[in-house]
């Protein structure tokens, strides 16, 4: 997708220098970037996964207990989706470090409360609750690439960080990769590669463009550790757009789905996830592996977004309306009728109650771990 005069002065540059050009031609911002996460990472500044101070305070053995309210909420609400340290679960759920540089607490606070797309909206979370959210979301990340121990310490965004990897990829891979990562003249299209998706700490990718696969035209190229590391970054960040993309056109093989264990699924399923309530295998869930594969599958059991929820609104005058729910924000509710007309009133003039089943979904997440969601899946991909 580069233009051709970007691509001409691409090839100038690499044709004029081998690839190395970065050290010299780099932007000014990115120097200082890389520099600092440099002296994040000195011996006495030690990486951990973990800053010292957070296991100490709040590690009791098994899984670490946020301290910050902002933190223990994510965990909670949130990280079933876009992952425990923020990083996102690609190529569905969008990264979130960094996410202030894009949106403001208001686009924010609306995206929580109203939900879009697959992400559901949480209307009823408490203020104090959003606002130690809000708070959260701007901190910087805690241990891929950055720590915040010591008394000078440097916060290094993850967005900068792949920001410093976007500068390298447009001087050194954009010719052949484009410069969206998404594929160029002899390069292919990064963000459906196998390879960088199944890649969970980078070193496969890292793996890739130091050694290159010079048989195959690409070349091998000689970063440091740092740079390498912001080029991953970079990497992620376009599969995530191109992941939220409409109609995002990639597919997760269903294999990688099936770690799971379908004994332990099943019981879960009529267990402790009260799945059974309202569900059944021989009843409605009959055949959901066959509608639905793979991650598609995996979002319908996390939050089946388009379910429809059920109101009734009583009037002052003492009629009472009953449909689905089609509208709702602060002041307004609307909802249509069994004859599909739509009805809504100013919130401030009626009493409602809604009858939203799927929230059970909602209410799930902070209570699943990895291994329930995993077994959940092998039990309803046997559901043919
Ligand atoms: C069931 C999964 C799920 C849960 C739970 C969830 N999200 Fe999301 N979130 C998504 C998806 C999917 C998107 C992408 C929506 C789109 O663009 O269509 C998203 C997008 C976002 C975005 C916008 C990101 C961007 O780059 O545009 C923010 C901010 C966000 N979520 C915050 C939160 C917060 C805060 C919570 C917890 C209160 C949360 N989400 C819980 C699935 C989820
Ligand atoms: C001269 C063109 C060229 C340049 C420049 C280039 N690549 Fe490549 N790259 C390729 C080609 C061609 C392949 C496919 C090789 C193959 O078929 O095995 C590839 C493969 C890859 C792969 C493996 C993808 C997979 O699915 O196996 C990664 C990761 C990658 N490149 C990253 C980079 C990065 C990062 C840079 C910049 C630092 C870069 N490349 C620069 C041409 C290039
Ligand atoms: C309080 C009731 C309730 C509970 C409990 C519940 N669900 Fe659901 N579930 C629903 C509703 C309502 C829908 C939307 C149905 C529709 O749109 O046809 C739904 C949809 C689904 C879907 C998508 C079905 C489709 O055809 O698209 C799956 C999969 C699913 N639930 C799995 C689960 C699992 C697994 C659990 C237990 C962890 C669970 N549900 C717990 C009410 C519930």
């Amino acid at each position: 997708m580069s233009s051709g005069i970007e691509k001409i002065r691409n090839a100038a540059i690499l044709a004029t220098t081998g690839f190395l050009v970065f050290q010299a031609a780099q932007s000014f911002r990115t120097a200082p970037v890389l520099a600092a996460q440099r002296a994040a990472q000195s011996p006495q500044n030690p990486q951990s996964p973990q800053s010292p101070g957070a296991a100490a305070q709040a590690n009791a053995g098994g899984k670490q207990v946020p301290e910050d309210p902002g933190a223990k909420s994510y965990a909670k609400q949130c990280a079933i989706c876009h992952g425990d340290q923020r990083e996102g679960i690609l190529p569905a759920f969008p990264p979130l470090l960094g996410i202030k540089r894009q949106m403001n607490d208001q686009q924010i606070t609306d995206l929580i409360h109203k939900g879009k797309g697959r992400m559901p909206g949480f209307p009823k979370l408490p203020n104090e609750e959003l606002t130690a959210l809000l708070t959260y979301l701007s901190t910087a990340e805690t241990s891929a690439g950055s720590t915040a121990s010591g008394a000078a310490s440097t916060t290094v965004h993850s967005s900068s960080l792949a920001e410093a990897g976007g500068g390298l990829f447009q001087q050194n891979c954009a010719f052949c990769h484009g410069r969206d990562a998404q594929g160029g003249e002899t390069g292919p299209d990064l963000t459906q590669s196998k390879l960088v998706l199944g890649d969970k700490n980078g070193d496969q990718i890292s793996e890739v463009v130091r050694n290159g696969r010079p048989e195959k035209k690409m070349p091998a190229f000689n970063f440091s550790s740092q740079e390498l590391l912001s080029l991953v970054a970079f990497i992620r960040a376009r599969e995530a757009a191109a992941a939220s993309q409409k109609g995002g056109r990639r597919g997760v093989e269903v294999a990688d789905l099936q770690t799971g264990n379908l004994a332990a699924g099943k019981e879960y399923f009529n267990g402790a996830g009260g799945c059974s309530k309202c569900h059944s295998p021989t009843g409605d869930l009959a055949g959901i592996a066959t509608r639905y594969q793979g991650l598609k599958l995996e979002m319908r059991m996390l939050y089946p977004e388009d379910a429809a929820s059920k109101v009734t609104v009583t009037t002052r005058d003492g009629k009472t309306f009953e449909g689905t729910l089609a509208y709702r924000d602060e002041w307004i509710i609307g909802l249509r009728d069994a004859d599909k007309t739509y009805h809504s009133w100013r919130i401030q003039d009626v009493k409602y109650k809604v009858d939203s089943p799927v929230d059970a979904h909602v209410e799930q997440f902070p209570k699943y771990t990895d291994a329930d969601i995993h077994n959940l899946m092998a039990y309803l991909q046997s559901l043919r």
